[in-house]
């Protein structure tokens, strides 16, 4: 299995870690298979996402796929956001391997689960976006 050279530089040096005071929005995903978690921080103002950080139990993949999908939202607005699919993610780190794409859906999960936290906290709707199922089942 070959890791590309942007998600090694990734995994080693991770963008935007941490949690975020008073964020707009936050997403917390997980993946039953292989247990593990990732919460996304948005900071968004007039629509448009100020700054995201993130936190990740997991993989070196899952740590990779959650710094950058915190770097591509920056600066963009929410419906911006809302295209930035698993695969956008895959090609901004030059590829994944088969077995590690999932890492990457929950990256694109937890990005579209923080726009809904932020939507819900604000009482708007995000065009296309749909409650995410770890929302729904969250005690
Ligand atoms: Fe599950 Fe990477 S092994 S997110």
């Amino acid at each position: 299995m070959e890791y590309s050279e942007k998600v090694m530089d990734h995994f080693m040096n991770p963008r935007n870690v941490g949690e975020m005071e008073d964020p707009s929005g936050i997403g917390t995903v997980g993946n039953a298979q292989c247990g593990d978690i990732m919460r996304v921080f948005l900071k968004i103002e007039d629509g448009i996402i100020i700054d995201a950080t993130f936190k990740t139990f997991g993989c070196g993949a899952a740590v990779a796929t959650s710094s950058v999908v915190t770097e591509m939202v920056k600066g963009k607005t929410v419906e911006e956001a809302m295209t930035i699919t698993n695969k956008a993610v895959v090609e901004a780190l030059d590829d994944l391997p088969a077995a590690k794409k999932h890492c990457s859906v929950l990256a694109e999960e937890a990005l579209q689960s923080a726009l809904w936290d932020y939507a819900q906290k604000n009482g708007i709707t995000i065009e296309g976006l749909e409650e995410p199922k770890e929302t729904a089942h969250e005690h």
